[in-house]
């Protein structure tokens, strides 16, 4: 059964509700989504395995823990989870970046891909799918689906903000895949946004309302 691990953690908290005000501007929102992000990505890539390799120190030689494998592939889903991904870059240096386009079809509420290009050796890696908001979980669903169809079988999605609903669906739809999320809210309003939320994430990013 897919686990959901929401962050317990006063910086972390702090930092959201600094983003929840409505008058926070663009520029202190990524500042803070990309802080966050990396404080969330300490627990994502807690249960990377690791192996034991030999280091000489200044003083001795020792068998020290390093990851296993370097074959991590970060998956903003566009546009706002472009917000997440330069905090967890930061974090995983040499991870590689695949994108998906997806955007809600106002009317029908159905998720839309417009864009997708990932890494070729995309299904032999650890894959961390990012978007701020997991409302109605029809994008991050999609796009786990997605992932699936080009062969990845080790998931994780991260989301800065879910509704209960969202995390049921993902939960029922990808049992295999484990949800990180900084904050669980109380519901969806009439317009499946997030209740009470920050509004709409790619806007507050990029300025473009
Ligand atoms: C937002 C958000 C998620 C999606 C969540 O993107 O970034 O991708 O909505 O909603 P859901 O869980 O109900 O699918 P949006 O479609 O607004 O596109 P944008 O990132 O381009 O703004
Ligand atoms: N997408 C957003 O950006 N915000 C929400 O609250 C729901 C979906």
């Amino acid at each position: 059964m897919s686990e959901l691990h929401v962050m317990d953690h006063p910086l972390v908290r702090h930092k959201l509700s600094i983003m929840r005000d409505k008058e926070t501007g663009s520029k202190d929102f990524r500042e803070l989504l990309e802080e966050v992000s990396m404080l969330m990505g300490y627990e994502v890539t807690r249960n990377l395995p690791t192996k034991k390799v030999t280091v000489q120190t200044p003083i001795t030689t020792g068998e020290f823990d390093m990851l296993a494998e370097e074959n991590i592939t970060i998956v903003p889903i566009l546009r706002a989870g472009l917000g997440m991904t330069t905090g967890l870059q930061k974090l995983v240096p040499f991870a590689k970046v695949g994108h998906i386009g997806l955007f809600r079809d106002p009317e029908t509420l159905e998720p839309i891909e417009y864009y997708c290009k990932m890494p070729d050796d995309v299904a032999a890696s650890t894959v961390i799918i990012v978007d701020p908001m997991l409302a109605t979980g029809g994008s991050s669903s999609a796009a786990i689906g997605f992932l699936k169809k080009r062969g990845c079988n080790n998931i994780r999605l991260m989301c800065l903000i879910a509704a209960p609903e969202g995390v049921a669906v993902v939960q029922n739809d990808h049992p295999d895949v484990d949800i990180y999320v900084a904050q669980l809210d109380e519901s969806l309003n009439e317009h499946a946004y997030i209740v009470p939320g920050l509004g709409d994430a790619g806007d507050r990013i990029f300025g473009t309302k």
